[in-house]
């Protein structure tokens, strides 16, 4: 079956669906997007998803294409035309179409575009043995907290980590990590603490993040905001990303040092049961080993 599109306005089939050669997301990366996670049918997290996209389209002063309400009506329409279950669906905003002009003229009509990828989210082999993850230094612009679609640097370290054996990166400037390629790191330690970094312009402010310690404030787990090595990373008791594609995704190796004794540790288990929960995964959805909560 062709997969329905949303296209500038219409659900098209996709072969069918197309975007301006004009357009500045093609010619400028002059974009921003979302992912949300869908599980069983239902968006995840979506709320801070759509106010996040608010955020990235401010931050480029590119105007928002719709009100929210009916731009998550379009994504209900993209999930319920596709009969998807679990993947993601997919937003772009772009500023628009124009001739190409590094300046961009007043009054443009932002191209919005979206799509869903059908795909298994819960319980893959990644969350249920862990990851390892290369490192390298962070390649890209200075405003990580507007997600735009300009991904290349993030792209060209995912293929090389990818190259040499490791399922993904984490990016490292002045010493200190800054964040997965497309997820947020974080580390457990010895006290358990669970560490991110704290939100800044140097990355994306995570949706999955932002759930997650809401999870541990409720729970009452420590969690402690700051920057770390990595070094401290490849020493820490436990490690583990999230992003709406991967949920909690444990991390059991750190370029080529084995995190936690090369397993998923007891608290990312227990936050991959928390988060799930909050989802409304039910456990019986889930395959029998996937989680011991
Ligand atoms: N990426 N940091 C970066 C650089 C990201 O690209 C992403 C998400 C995250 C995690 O954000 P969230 O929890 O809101 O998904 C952090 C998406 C999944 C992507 O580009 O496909």
């Amino acid at each position: 079956m062709e997969r329905i599109v949303y296209c500038r306005g219409d659900f098209r089939a996709e072969a069918q669906a197309h975007v301006s050669l004009f357009d500045r997301g093609f010619l400028f990366g002059d974009a921003v997007y979302e992912v949300t996670a869908v599980i069983g049918g239902r968006m995840i997290d979506n709320e801070l998803h759509l106010a996040r996209l608010q955020r990235s389209l401010s931050g480029l002063s590119i105007p928002m294409p719709m009100p929210v309400a009916e731009i998550e009506h379009i994504q209900q329409q993209l999930i319920a035309r596709n009969n998807l279950t679990e993947g993601t669906v997919y937003l772009q905003v772009s500023r628009g179409e124009a001739d190409r002009d590094f300046l961009y003229p007043d009054g443009l009509v932002p191209t919005l575009v979206g799509f869903t990828q059908a795909r298994r989210l819960v319980g893959t082999k990644g969350q249920r043995e862990g990851v390892a993850v290369d490192l390298a230094e962070d390649p890209r612009w200075t405003r990580r907290d507007i997600k735009t679609v300009m991904l290349l640097g993030q792209v060209l370290a995912k293929v090389r980590a990818r190259k040499h054996g490791f399922a993904d990166v984490w990016l490292v400037e002045n010493g200190k990590v800054t964040e997965g390629a497309s997820s947020t790191a974080y580390i457990v330690t010895a006290d358990g603490r669970i560490v991110p970094r704290g939100d800044s312009q140097a990355t994306l402010p995570g949706c999955t993040r932002r759930a997650l310690l809401r999870l541990c404030a409720e729970h009452r787990l420590k969690v402690e905001e700051r920057s770390f090595t990595p070094e401290e990373a490849q020493n820490a008791v436990e490690a583990f990303m999230t992003s709406a594609s991967s949920l909690v995704l444990p991390v059991v190796q750190i370029g080529n040092a084995p995190v936690g004794g090369g397993t998923p540790g007891p608290l990312t288990r227990k936050l991959q049961g928390y988060y799930l929960e909050a989802a409304g995964v039910q456990t019986r959805d889930i395959t029998a080993d996937d989680y011991p909560v």
